[in-house]
């Protein structure tokens, strides 16, 4: 069926332009907006590379069919060539490619690694990339070849800071590439992360990067992003420069890569060869497809053989992005579904190169001290909760960024009770365990003073007040590790983690029903039947717990001051006999528990009573720490916001005077004025640095104003 032809883009507003506005993100993996003078620059994005001299697919055609927002082509190839030099100074580079969308320019570095050397000056390529229109531009830094030693990488990292003042000088208005280099050596790229981002670039690449890549030395290519990243600044898009083979899409955009380019699907189509998202595979070697494509639906192997070269190339071609492109945005449903980490694994799976890179990162990340700044950057920005069920494919998963962070707010956030001495751990099954054994434990909280009660879950222990928590309780495993019977040992080491000290731990086998009264009488002999009375009175308490450990882990409120305030709470219960409100004493609605997750939803009145409690200082930045119970962190507003947000409407970035440090991104939080009055509450929706930095997009979303 024809298409209609797609319409040219309409610039974004002039007051956001070069701005970069995060809409979702999930970890150090995000979905963004890039706002510039040809529309919207959607990320994760892949630039297909446009060779003005071959053009395996017209950028028309890459407009029109996949609505391809933007491409990079090379300012150096059309400078040099006459024609196309004069061409573009007349008509601009986008009439020159015939493409409306955004264009990014290259500026010979990579000539210069590949041929050598380029005859162009730094000012002079810049100032030739403003002439002939192009969106984004990339200054003339210095290529760090992998086998370069220490000092020539070094003087090549201060060579490109060294251009980059004259760089933005001639930029003018236009948006500029501020390329990392550091070759292979981690603290030369840490350094030059932080050099270039002293400056005014509006995306920063990370280039020096090809060679890496065409050794499929991933490991290497992780070791560069978790050294440059973390040293960048949050509000500016970061490239991978030359990345744009599919299979690394999924690992790269996990570990905060925002764009890529690929000269790939036209390389490999001259070569006779098609992308899959786990590798390359030749069109000689096949009788079916192994992976499909629009392009080649209704078209067997043996007939693309068969045609003339060009077509068979521009074929393969138009496959190779299709690829890529679904490849892409596979990232980014996973982003928004909160998978991404599950797709990397996943890919890993597929690819020795990938698994290698993989088992390294998971290694890195918890045992050694050298990546410890990356695996907090990581962690900052994990989520808390999950949405829906988590997959386990093994042990290597509670390694994982969004596995991890759960498992550490669980032990900085839960306390046992004061009352509490020994610990019964409760195995044998998957969750939900309330039906199993619920009457059960409201008994035992009756019978049993000084106990606490944990599940072994594969994520770890997780105690019964937390029983319904996402992602413990919604594991969907079939390697038995929930009916296994835990370690002694590594439980006492929990136990310690999480603050309870003790040695007098039991087990109990919930595998089957029937047979817990047995097996619980085995253990405490002094358990007896109990009255309604007392049944209901051990299930009150059990609530209370509840409310308490939640208001712990969600609203960071110091447990021994939550059990002081739900000191005589009362519950209003759904028509199942799961808590729907809590209510203080008085009869404030404070908060609901939330039935999906696990998680908890705070009231208007929950957020003035947690906002009375405050007894540490007001914010005066936006210093990152490790403080914990301290209460829901603050975010301070701009005196301008103040009347919407009262109105209940969302916290916009560029806003935001201050917030405490120990903010982290998804975390429930309490909107104030510069005066410290509560004005609303609501979801974090970045990092402490993104409070602080981002100028675009919503900081917090509300869910009350408060007047
Ligand atoms: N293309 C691929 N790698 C690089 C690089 O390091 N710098 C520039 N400017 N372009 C590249």
């Amino acid at each position: 069926m024809p298409q209609e032809p797609r319409i040219d883009p309409i610039s974004c507003r002039e007051q956001d332009l070069g701005r970069f506005e995060i809409l979702h993100n999930c970890g150090r993996a995000r979905l963004g907006r890039l706002h510039t003078a040809r529309g919207p620059l959607h990320t994760p994005a892949l630039l297909p590379v446009i060779n003005p001299n071959i053009r395996t697919i017209e950028p028309r055609e890459m407009w029109q069919r996949w609505g391809i927002e933007g491409l990079i082509t090379n300012s150096y190839i059309i400078w040099k060539h006459e024609e196309l030099n004069k061409e573009a100074r007349d008509n601009g580079v986008h009439q020159l490619i015939d493409y409306p969308g955004v264009i990014v320019c290259d500026s010979g570095t990579f000539q210069s690694y590949v041929y050598g050397d380029v005859e162009v000056g730094v000012e002079e390529i810049v100032e030739f990339q403003k002439d002939i229109g192009v969106d984004i531009a990339t200054m003339l830094d210095v290529f760090t070849r992998p086998d370069m030693n220490r000092s020539q990488v070094e003087k090549a990292v201060d060579d490109t800071s060294g251009r980059a003042p004259a760089s933005i000088q001639a930029s003018g208005e236009m948006m500029l590439n501020g390329p990392v280099q550091g070759g292979l050596y981690c603290d030369l790229r840490r350094k030059s992360a932080k050099d270039m981002a002293k400056h005014d670039f509006a995306v920063h690449p990370i280039g020096g990067i090809v060679p890496i890549m065409e050794q499929q030395n991933y490991v290497e290519l992780c070791k560069v992003m978790l050294s440059a990243i973390p040293e960048l600044p949050i509000e500016r898009p970061v490239h991978l420069f030359g990345c744009g083979h599919p299979m690394l899409f999924p690992m790269a955009v996990a570990l905060g890569a925002d764009l890529f380019d690929s000269a790939a699907y036209a390389l490999f189509a001259r070569d006779d060869r098609l992308l899959t998202p786990w590798g390359t595979v030749k069109l000689q070697d096949l009788e079916h497809w192994p992976v499909t494509s629009p392009t080649l639906f209704g078209i067997t192997p043996q007939e693309v053989r068969e045609l003339d070269d060009d077509d068979r190339c521009k074929l393969l071609a138009r496959h190779n992005l299709d690829v890529s492109i679904a490849e892409l945005d596979r990232c980014r449903q996973a982003v928004r579904d909160g998978t991404i980490w599950e797709l990397v694994q996943m890919r890993s799976h597929q690819h020795p190169a990938l698994k290698e890179a993989y088992d390294w990162i998971m290694k890195a990340l918890t045992e050694n001290t050298e990546w410890s700044k990356a695996s907090g950057w990581l962690l900052e920005a994990s989520p808390l909760q999950k949405n829906g069920g988590l997959k386990w494919f093994g042990k290597q998963d509670s390694k994982r960024p969004d596995i991890t962070s759960p498992i550490l707010r669980l032990q900085q956030r839960w306390r046992p009770a004061a009352r509490s001495r020994r610990a019964l751990i409760l195995y044998g099954r998957s969750g939900p365990w309330r039906g199993i054994v619920g009457d059960k434990v409201s008994s035992l909280r009756i019978l049993i003073e000084d106990l606490e009660i944990f599940i072994h879950t594969p994520m770890g222990l997780l105690p019964w007040s937390l029983e319904d928590l996402n992602p413990f309780a919604h594991i969907l495993e079939d390697s038995g590790l929930h009916k296994q019977k835990p370690e002694m040992e590594k439980c006492l080491k929990e136990l310690d983690l999480m603050n309870f000290h003790t040695e007098e731990v039991s087990f109990l086998d919930i595998s089957k029903k029937e047979k817990v009264a047995e097996k619980l009488s085995g253990i405490f002999p002094e358990l007896k039947e109990l009255g309604a009375d007392d049944i209901s009175k051990g299930r009150y308490l059990l609530e209370q717990e509840q409310a308490i450990a939640k208001l712990a882990f969600f609203a960071d409120l110091e447990p021994k001051i939550a059990v002081m305030e739900l000191d005589g709470c009362d519950f209003v219960h759904s028509n199942t006999g799961r808590v729907k409100n809590i209510l203080l004493n008085d009869g404030r609605h404070v908060a609901s528990p939330r039935l999906t997750d696990g998680g908890m939803s705070l009231t208007a009145k929950g957020a003035s009573w947690l906002h009375s409690l405050r007894e540490v200082e007001f914010p005066s930045g936006f210093e990152s720490n490790s403080e914990s119970h301290q209460g829901p962190p603050w975010v301070v507003i701009d005196s301008d916001a103040v009347p919407f947000v009262k109105q209940g409407r969302n916290v916009f970035h560029g806003f935001i005077k201050a917030a405490d440090g120990w903010l982290r991104n998804g975390m429930y939080c309490l909107v104030v004025d510069e005066d410290g009055t509560l004005v609303g509450h609501g979801k974090a929706m970045s990092t402490i640095s993104g409070m602080q930095r981002l100028q675009k997009g919503i900081a917090v979303k509300v869910r009350n104003g408060i007047d």
